[in-house]
């Protein structure tokens, strides 16, 4: 079975969008582990547009209500963010090479390249027992040096992968990314995926069982209000007759 972990960016960034605490972060990630998810995955950005490093502290205390959750916290681990996740403590922490100013992540780490950098990060991070995990592309060739300096997992990005879902060459982007989950799986490392999952796209990827947990906020969002709309209009027209 894959978990699942619930981004709740989304709804920071509803909540964010009026003066008011409404959504509720904490409440919806309650109702989220009761309706039995195995985790919620925040994502604070510089800026805190979405998720805020407050949410960090609180869903962390939400938590012990829950044992066997887990709470992890996605992003770059620029001097703020790595104080926040120090003192947070989550199960789990998902390292991102992304701009502070970027949309939302669109790439993986060039270990290669960052190796010198992030060596002490995930040293420090383990340290806490904090689980480190590593954003990649799905390049089967750098999933050695992945392990060689010290993730425990990575995090497959899977956009490439729910665009080409269904399309014509679908099927070579899938087998690359299964190669590459293999790959890790070879050296000792975990999997986990994320980036445009979905209800219709994620079963094909994790089915052959390499996928340890995914994380999914944006579409999961987009289906909420997909499956819950027609609901509440019909609820308002009928408080207005
Ligand atoms: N993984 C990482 C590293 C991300 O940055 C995001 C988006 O915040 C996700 C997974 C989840 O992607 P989505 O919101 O498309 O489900």
């Amino acid at each position: 079975m894959t978990h699942l972990s619930v981004n709740l960016n989304k709804i920071g960034l509803l909540r964010n969008s009026r003066g008011r605490d409404y959504p509720n972060l904490v409440d919806m990630a309650e109702r989220t582990l009761k309706l039995g998810a195995f985790g919620i995955t925040i994502h604070p950005r510089p800026d805190q547009r979405h998720a805020t490093y407050q949410d960090a502290h609180d869903v962390k205390e939400l938590l012990k209500r829950f044992p066997g959750a887990e709470l992890n916290i996605e992003g770059f681990p620029e001097a703020q963010f790595l104080d926040v996740v120090l003192e947070v403590e989550p199960d789990q922490c998902t390292l991102v090479p992304d701009d502070p100013n970027q949309l939302t992540s669109d790439h993986g780490w060039n270990i290669a390249r960052d190796q010198d950098a992030l060596r002490p990060v995930i040293a420090k991070l383990k340290a806490k027992g904090i689980r480190v995990v590593l954003f990649m592309d799905p390049d089967p060739e750098s999933m050695v040096l992945a392990k060689e300096v010290g993730a425990d997992r990575v995090e497959l990005y899977t956009e490439e992968y729910a665009n080409a879902f269904g399309k014509t060459g679908f099927e070579d982007i899938l087998d690359n990314y299964q190669n590459a989950a293999q790959a890790a799986l070879d050296v000792g490392l975990a999997v986990n995926a994320g980036h445009d999952l979905d209800l219709n796209n994620v079963q094909t990827l994790c089915a052959p069982g390499r996928i340890m947990e995914v994380s999914i906020g944006h579409a999961l969002t987009v289906e909420a209000l997909d499956l819950g709309w027609d609901n509440v209009v019909k609820a308002y027209l009928a408080k207005l007759v």
